[in-house]
């Protein structure tokens, strides 16, 4: 029998995000640089039969849930591939995938036929210029067109996610929260957080949840908590009072959620990190590529796992932004 991985907290890590490559389509501000990014060597990337082998040896000690991330998840070639192998593993309850949504109208189908359900979508602004200053590139329709395919073909959830920035995000309230009621997908604002590649992040850019609620309940109408939520779950979530229209908030700066926190992240060159803040990594790919048997990768999570701290210090004055920006870590 494994022990579960339990942190010195006492908090159980049943969810694991895994980045399957550092490249993107996009070049969002509060993730990567405009230019000169430097990505991975392709032969450093956890391939699809190192990713399984993972999974399989953490499943034992507890791992039931998956999210796949990137950078951009899509742009790794046949990515439903790994999405088949994955949902076959016995003890694995839960598939999710995050993604910009430029490629999803093409591979929608593929992914779904591969076992995918759940599908968050990154998009910060639902006005088009908008969307191309944020991620310095085109493409706004085709990620709305994406969603309008992978919600026809049944995906369920699809949840949008957009980054809460002051100064850019306050127009979108509205109209983010007029597209909840009329789509059903779950529009969740995440707080800008210090993860961004060009290290221009600071309290005054945070468009903080208060706020939007705010702007929701006065432009909208009033704002009830979802019942039955997954205390575990990061996100805040609420429904329109008339009942039509989610949306969620992920308040990572003004109320971390660190000490319900289930997750653990293997980035795509194989580094466990047991936060996104975390400053220090696990190498497991070179367990993977060694010949090491599974019990040297279990000992290497359990380590993982017992350095774990209480919770980010984003808050404190001698908080360390970690050296690897989101698109490296993989939200
Ligand atoms: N702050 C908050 N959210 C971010 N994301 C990426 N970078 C940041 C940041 N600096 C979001 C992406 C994606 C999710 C994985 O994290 O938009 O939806
Ligand atoms: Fe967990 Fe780290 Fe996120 Fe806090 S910041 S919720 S500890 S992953």
């Amino acid at each position: 029998m494994h022990l579960p991985l339990i942190d010195g907290f006492g908090r159980e890590h049943t969810n694991l995000r895994i980045s399957v490559t550092d490249r993107c389509n996009l070049r969002c501000f509060y993730c990567m640089p405009a230019e000169h990014v430097q990505f991975m060597e392709r032969s450093e990337i956890l391939t699809f039969d190192e990713i399984e082998r993972f999974v399989r040896i953490a499943v034992p000690l507890g791992l039931r849930k998956l999210r796949l991330t990137g950078g951009e998840p899509l742009v790794r070639r046949d990515l439903n591939v790994l999405i088949r192998k994955l949902a076959q593993i016995k003890g694995i309850e839960d598939i999710g995938l995050t993604t910009n949504g430029i490629l999803l109208a093409d591979q929608a189908r593929d992914l779904f036929d591969a076992g995918l359900r759940r599908i968050n979508v990154s998009l910060d602004a639902l006005d088009a210029q908008k969307f191309a200053a944020i991620t310095r590139r085109q493409g706004y329709e085709k990620v709305i067109n994406g969603i309008q395919t992978a919600k026809g073909i049944g995906f369920d959830p699809i949840k949008v996610n957009a980054v809460a920035v002051r100064g850019l995000t306050e127009e979108e309230i509205v109209p983010f929260g007029l597209f909840a009621r009329r789509t059903g997908v779950e529009i969740r604002f995440i707080e800008f957080m210090p993860l961004d590649a060009d290290n221009a992040w600071d309290h005054g850019k945070v468009l903080y949840s208060n706020e939007i609620v705010e702007v929701l309940e006065r432009e909208i109408m009033p704002l009830v908590p979802l019942p039955n939520r997954n205390p575990k779950a990061p996100a805040t979530e609420f429904v329109f009072a008339d009942g039509i229209g989610r949306i969620g908030f992920i308040s990572s700066v003004s109320q971390p959620f660190c000490m319900s926190c289930d997750r653990f992240r293997i980035t795509a060159d194989g580094k466990l990190r047991n936060c996104l803040f975390s400053t220090e990594e696990t190498d497991v790919k070179v367990l993977l590529r060694s010949g090491s048997d599974d019990s040297a990768v279990e000992a290497a999570i359990r380590s993982s796992i017992a350095m774990k701290k209480a919770g980010h210090e984003i808050n404190a004055a001698n908080f360390i932004q970690p050296s690897r920006p989101m698109y490296s870590i993989g939200g």
